[in-house]
Formats: C-alpha cells, sequence, structure tokens
C-alpha cells in the first residue's frame, strides 16, 4: 500500500481527523450485507431517530445528503424565483453556490474587522425581495459565536414572513453553557430553522447525514423536495451507532478543542491575529501579500488549507498536523 505521507495534511475542509469510533466501523461493516437493498423511499426512521434524541416531535425533523442537501431543499424552497438570500460574505461555500442554482439572489454583508457576522447590517439589508437569511454559529470561516442574547435580538428585527437559518454545523465544539437554547427559540419563532451536520463532529462527512428542525409547517415545505430513495441505507445505521458511542465522540470533541487551543495559542506567539474559535478549525488573519506566501509555504510542506481574501482557514487536525503547521508558519513569518 502507498504511504500515506504523500496524502499530506488534509486541513482545508474542517473534517474530523479521526476515523469512526470501532463500534461505528462494525455497525457500518455489518450493514454492507445489505447493501443490495434500496433505502426508505423518503426517510421516516433517521428523522425519528433523530428527533428523539433531541426530545421533539418526528414531523420537526428534515433529514439531507448532509446539510449541503438540507441546504439545497432550503433555497429550492425559499431562495428561488430571484428572490434574496442574505448571509455573510465570506460564508460556507454552499450558501452562495446552492442559492444562484436555485435561480436566488445572494445578497451579501462583509464580516466586521474582528472576524464576526455583522447582525445589524444583515438584519438591514432585509427588503421586501427577501425570504430567507442565514446565520452561521460558530461561523465558518472564522470560528467565531453568535451569543444568545445577540440572536434572540436579531430573530425580533426579521419580518415573520422571512426564513431564518442558523446554521451550527459545528455547534458540538461549543461548550454546552454557550450555545444558543435553540429549542426553546424554536416554540417561539416558528419562521426558524436550525441546521446540523454528522460530517464534523461525529466524523461521518463520507456518508452526508445532515438535517433541520423546525415547526413542522415549514419542515412540510422543505421536506417536499426531498428525492426519493434519496438518503444513504448507511447513514441511520453511523446515525444509530453513533448515539450509542457518545463517549467516544465527546472524547474526540475534546481531543480537538485541545488541539485548536494549542494551534490558536501558538500562532498567536508568532504575534499573528487569530479570532477566538469555537470549531474545528482556526482563522489566521493576514494581509493580502502574507496569504500567499504563507498559504504557499503550507502547499510545500503538503500541508493543504482554504485560503480567503483575508487569511487562512486551518483545520484542526491530529497533533502531527498542529506541530507541522506551526513548524511551517514559524518559518515563513519569522
Ligand atoms: C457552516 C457549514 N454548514 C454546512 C456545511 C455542510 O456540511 P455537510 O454537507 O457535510 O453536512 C459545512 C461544511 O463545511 C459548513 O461549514
Amino acid at each position: 500500500m502507498a504511504p500515506l505521507a504523500w496524502i499530506g495534511h488534509q486541513l482545508q475542509l474542517n473534517e474530523n481527523p479521526y476515523g469512526p469510533p470501532p463500534s461505528v466501523r462494525e455497525a457500518l461493516s455489518a450493514a454492507l450485507s445489505s447493501a443490495n437493498r434500496y433505502p426508505e423511499f423518503l426517510p421516516q426512521r433517521l428523522p425519528r431517530l433523530i428527533a428523539e434524541r433531541l426530545g421533539v416531535a418526528p414531523d420537526c425533523i428534515v433529514v439531507g445528503a448532509g446539510a449541503t442537501g438540507v441546504i439545497m431543499h432550503i433555497v429550492q424552497e425559499f431562495g428561488s424565483g430571484g428572490s434574496s438570500v442574505v448571509m455573510a460574505v465570506p460564508t460556507f461555500d454552499g450558501y452562495p453556490i446552492l442559492t444562484a442554482m436555485a435561480g436566488g439572489r445572494p445578497v451579501t454583508v462583509p464580516l466586521m474587522l474582528d472576524g464576526r457576522q455583522d447582525l445589524d447590517a444583515i438584519a438591514e439589508a432585509v427588503d421586501e425581495q427577501t425570504r430567507l437569511v442565514v446565520l452561521c454559529s460558530p461561523h465558518n470561516p472564522t470560528g467565531t459565536l453568535i451569543t444568545p442574547p445577540e440572536f434572540e435580538k436579531f430573530l425580533l428585527r426579521i419580518p415573520p414572513a422571512v426564513t431564518v437559518v442558523l446554521d451550527e454545523a459545528y455547534v458540538d465544539f461549543v461548550a454546552p453553557g454557550e450555545r444558543i437554547d435553540v429549542l426553546t427559540l424554536l416554540d417561539e419563532h416558528p419562521n426558524l430553522l436550525v441546521l446540523r451536520t454528522f460530517s464534523k463532529a461525529y466524523g461521518l462527512a463520507a456518508l452526508r447525514v445532515g438535517y433541520a428542525v423546525g415547526a413542522p409547517a415549514l419542515i412540510e415545505r422543505v421536506a417536499r423536495w426531498q428525492l426519493p430513495f434519496g438518503m444513504n441505507a448507511l447513514a441511520e445505521v453511523a446515525v444509530r451507532a453513533c448515539y450509542a458511542a457518545e463517549p467516544e465522540i465527546a472524547e474526540r470533541v475534546t481531543v480537538i478543542g485541545e488541539h485548536r487551543r494549542r494551534l490558536t495559542a501558538g500562532l498567536r506567539e508568532l504575534g499573528l491575529c487569530v479570532p477566538d474559535s469555537y470549531a474545528n478549525f482556526s482563522y489566521l488573519t493576514l494581509p493580502g501579500p502574507d496569504i500567499d506566501r504563507v498559504g504557499t509555504a503550507l502547499a510545500g510542506a503538503n500541508i493543504h488549507v482554504k485560503h480567503y481574501p483575508t487569511g487562512l482557514r486551518i483545520t484542526v487536525g491530529d497533533r502531527v498536523a498542529t506541530d507541522a503547521v506551526l513548524h511551517t508558519v514559524r518559518s515563513t513569518v519569522q
């Protein structure tokens, strides 16, 4: 077998550096013998499983092929026909791409200098053409967090006819005390959809499982875009096994949090600007010419990160990856 070294450190997609726990791998291996069978026509069991876990009714959940699949269905329903979708820039690439695919118009609001979404400017960008507004917390690519009071205040500024997506793809990396109490807010705001994924903390990016939780009327509108037989049958097996392996998943999240703190601290010790990240990546803010210089040095060391106009987003990998990033950046900036 070819040595893995040539792959280098893949730190550009915010993947979990650790494969699924052994019990999840065993469940997936056992399920492979049924690969000749179709999945459910439209998913029922998986939303029920997730709903049970969250303590909500099953009709409050819609699943998709990753959060990306759910976003596609959301923009098909709310962001088509030239209507505007308000979002920060930069944000998760899926939002502008899928909005354009659905025939909508992305309206973008620059991040503030500290890497946070400008909630006032986003609320002000909502007009009669707006049917959807998107916030991410933690934000991709900067890792910054929206606090519960900030989000509650924001919701009160948005007209009830506009759907608000709160993308919590990275919420499992946030300390429980700092999370937004989304389930309570969903009761008060029937125009809110909260998005989650199993690709990050749960490490199931290859299997494509994401979901939205919201009021049944809104969920029903998103679900009508679902592709028959569109969900991977292994997704349900993997989610069920992950829920049974929560202590191991939590351990991985803790280790990733420790590496993130080490990566952030190491970059700051070099005098570099890194916002506090609450996700599984750190954002290295750099002046224009340094972005290419540092990015090229990292690529030369076989470390692959994502480039933005104001910096580099570096996924938190394992200890070896963190050492390699710090070593390369140190030798480039000093
Ligand atoms: C903020 C955010 N939302 C959604 C996604 C999509 O995740 P997936 O389609 O793998 O569930 C990502 C992926 O990086 C992301 O960063």
